[in-house]
C-alpha cells in the first residue's frame, strides 16, 4: 500500500452476491502485487443495474466486475466493447476510463482456457471436446476453446435448437457441432465440459450411460466449497481428472485484474489459499 494515497475503487454488482469470491480473490491480488484499492460486493436490485453502475462511475469507481443477472445488460451499457466481449454477448468486466467511458471486456473464456492448460496441464488442441449447455456461459468460452484449435467441438443441450443456434452464430471461428444428450450415446470426448445451470438444483444434464467414463477429463464450470453435481457423478463413473471452476474464477478474476491494473497476478497462491478456506 502506498501511504497516504486513496486507494482505488473496484467492486463486483450482482444478485445474489453475498457468497461471491472476488472480494477475497482481489485482495489477494492486490497484496500480492501491492497496489492501492479497495474491492467490494454490490447487491443489485434487478431493475437498478443501469443505475447502480452510474452511481459507482460518479463516485470514483474504478472498474467493476459483473455477474449473474447482469452480463447482457452490461454489454449493451458498455461504451466500448473488446472484440471477445464482443462475441459473448455479456460483460463481465468494467473498465471506467478518466472520462466514465465504460470498456466492456469479457474475460470468463480465457480464465477457462488457462485454468485447464496452465494450471491443469491440459492440452486442448487436436482433442475432442464435449460442451454441455447452450446459455450464456456457453457463448462466453466458445471463441476461446476454439482458438485452441480442438479436432472436435460439440456442443450439447438439453433444448437442442438453442446448440444449434449457437454452433451457426460461431460457425466462422472453427467446426462446431450440435446435438441433444441423447444424441451423445457412443461417442467418445477426451475432455466434458459441464456449462448447464443444473448444478445450481443440485442436478446433472441427462446423458446417456458410457459418455463418462473412468477415461474421461470432467470440468465443471461451477464452483462450491463441496465436490458438485457434476464433480461427483464424474467420480462416480470412475473419472480421476475431474474438476470445479474454482480455477476458471480465480483466472477470470486475475485478468480483470491485470485489464485494470496492467499487472497479471500470480493465480496460483490465490487457488490455493480459496481451495482451503
Ligand atoms: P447461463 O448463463 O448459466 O448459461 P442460461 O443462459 O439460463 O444460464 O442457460 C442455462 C443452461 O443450462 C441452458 O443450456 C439450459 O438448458 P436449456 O437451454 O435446455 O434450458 C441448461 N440447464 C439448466 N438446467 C438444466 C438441467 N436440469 N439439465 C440440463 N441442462 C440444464
Amino acid at each position: 500500500m502506498i501511504a497516504g494515497n486513496e486507494a482505488d475503487r473496484y467492486a463486483v454488482m450482482g444478485n445474489p452476491i453475498e457468497h461471491s469470491k472476488s472480494p477475497l480473490i482481489h485482495r489477494l491480488f492486490a497484496e500480492q502485487t501491492g497496489q492501492n484499492l479497495v474491492y467490494e460486493a454490490i447487491l443489485v436490485d434487478p431493475e437498478s443495474f443501469t443505475k447502480a453502475v452510474a452511481d459507482f462511475t460518479g463516485s470514483a469507481g474504478k472498474g467493476l466486475n459483473i455477474t449473474v443477472p447482469f452480463k447482457q445488460e452490461a454489454w449493451h451499457i458498455a461504451d466500448e466493447l473488446s472484440e471477445r466481449a464482443q462475441r459473448a454477448g455479456a460483460v463481465n468486466t468494467l473498465k471506467i476510463g478518466d472520462d466514465n467511458k465504460l470498456s466492456g471486456d469479457n474475460t470468463d473464456g480465457i480464465g477457462l482456457v488457462r485454468d485447464l492448460t496452465h494450471n491443469l496441464g491440459l492440452t486442448l488442441s487436436g482433442k475432442q471436446l464435449l460442451v454441455l449447455g447452450a446459455g450464456g456461459a456457453v457463448r462466453g468460452i466458445l471463441a476461446p476453446l476454439l482458438e485452441q484449435r480442438p479436432s472436435r467441438l460439440l456442443i450439447a443441450n438439453r433444448t437442442v435448437e438453442r446448440a444449434q443456434q449457437l454452433a451457426t452464430e460461431f460457425s466462422d471461428l472453427g467446426k462446431l457441432q450440435s446435438c441433444g444428450f441423447a444424441d451423445l450415446k457412443g461417442i467418445h470426448f477426451d475432455i466434458i465440459i459441464n456449462a448447464t445451470a443444473a448444478g445450481l438444483q443440485g442436478q446433472v444434464p441427462d446423458l446417456p450411460d458410457g459418455v463418462i467414463d473412468s477415461g474421461s477429463c470432467c470440468y465443471d464450470l461451477m464452483y462450491a466449497s463441496e465436490p458438485t453435481a457434476f464433480v461427483r457423478y464424474a467420480r462416480q463413473r470412475g473419472v480421476q481428472a475431474s474438476f470445479d471452476g474454482l480455477g476458471m474464477l480465480v483466472e477470470q478474476a486475475a485478468e480483470s485484474f491485470r485489464i485494470w491494473r496492467g499487472i497479471a497476478p500470480d493465480t496460483a497462491p490465490v487457488i490455493a489459499a480459496l481451495r482451503h478456506q
